[in-house]
């Protein structure tokens, strides 16, 4: 798909207030901060509230991405959640978001793991290409699905949410993309039990195989591979150069992941947002909760040029090229 003439007019992010940090985490698990910040560049996660689900950490971060677009939910024609923790298995999250803010529109997920959002990005931007208002929301809240015995798992995940609203605009651009998947590789990074497959029972998941497990190294070595060949592909595919882009906003899962794809694109120094060492790895949210964060500390300027890349379960990878045309501060809009 080549570049689409359609921009990001408003975009809205909600961090729960709860902040665990490392030397939280290290009171009850055999950790420590040192250990956790050396080998993931995380210093500390936020945590839904107990009453809090994947739609309320989405609503909140909608309402301010309205807000941002100048638009009234009612201008609103289609809304995408990409998450990959629903509030529950059926139905998707995205019909429950659109009545919480009065709407009766188009509503689904995509679950494309830590890739969802440049998944939903994708088709969410075809569809405002053909005239439609979308907001785009990856939510997540998986601190509920992560085994928080497990030091391994724990310490990586936060819950946030982040939105964007999409539509037609002549002057802007989202694309190329590039998206891919292997499903030979599912158990990767994956969550066994709970679903179609292995329908959950308390008595034999007793066990951690309903938590999300992961092989920490394989993660590691497909996500630098995958992020830096699509993120080249999608340069290729735009004839660009990566000294063009201003700025790489990349999925937060691990600041070294995040480094050696850097390094591999040879991104000049200071051109990569991070965001990993105050969220942690908040899947498909990461992204536009990032977005935000490079927004408010005003390193996005109008025409400015983006690279969005991301890997996550499935296994899936994305990124795409966008040129930022959305509110700045500071701007009338
Ligand atoms: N605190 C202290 N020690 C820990 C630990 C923690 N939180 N987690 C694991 N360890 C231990 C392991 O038990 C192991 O101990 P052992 O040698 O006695 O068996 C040791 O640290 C090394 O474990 P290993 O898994 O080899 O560490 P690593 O250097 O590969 O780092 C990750 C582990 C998870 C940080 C790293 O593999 C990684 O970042 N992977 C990608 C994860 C990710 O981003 N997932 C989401 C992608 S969307």
């Amino acid at each position: 798909m080549t570049a689409l003439a359609v921009g990001i007019i408003g975009l809205g992010s909600y961090l729960p207030s709860r902040i665990v940090t490392n030397d939280d985490l290290a009171q009850r698990l055999d950790t420590s901060d040192e250990w956790i910040r050396t080998r993931t560049g995380i210093r500390e996660r936020h945590y839904a509230a107990p009453e809090e689900a994947t739609s309320d950490l989405a609503l909140a971060a909608a309402r301010r991405a309205l807000d941002d677009a100048g638009l009234a939910a009612t201008d609103v024609d289609v809304v995408i959640v990409a998450t990959t923790t629903p509030d529950h298995p059926v139905p998707a999250t995205a019909p429950l978001v659109a009545a919480a803010l009065g709407l009766r529109c188009t509503a689904f997920d995509v679950n494309a793991a830590c890739s969802g959002f440049v998944y939903g990005l994708q088709v969410g931007s075809a569809l405002a290409a053909g005239g439609a208002t979308v907001l785009l929301i990856g939510a997540e809240t998986l601190t509920r699905y992560v085994d928080h015995d497990d030091r391994a798992i724990a310490v990586l995940f936060g819950d946030g949410a982040g939105a964007v609203v999409l539509r037609a605009d002549a002057d802007a651009r989202i694309g190329p993309f590039d998206l891919g998947s292997d499903g030979s590789e599912l158990e990767i990074l994956w969550m066994r039990a709970g679903a179609a497959r292995e329908p959950f029972d308390p008595v034999r998941h007793a066990d951690a195989s309903s938590r999300m497990a992961m092989r920490g190294g394989d993660v590691y070595r497909h996500a630098v591979a995958r992020m830096t060949a699509s993120s080249q592909a999608v340069l290729e595919a735009a004839g660009a150069r990566i000294e063009d882009v201003d700025l790489v906003v990349g999925h937060q899962a691990n600041r070294r992941i995040l480094e050696a794809v850097a390094q591999r694109l040879g991104v000049p120094d200071g051109r990569s947002h991070l965001t990993v060492d105050r969220h942690g790895n908040t899947s498909a949210a990461s992204i536009p909760l990032a977005l935000a964060d490079a927004r408010e500390q005003g390193r996005l300027r109008s025409g400015d040029r983006l690279l969005l890349t991301a890997f996550g379960g499935g296994l899936t990878w994305g990124s795409c090229l966008l040129t930022w045309t959305g509110p700045v501060p500071g701007s009338d809009g």
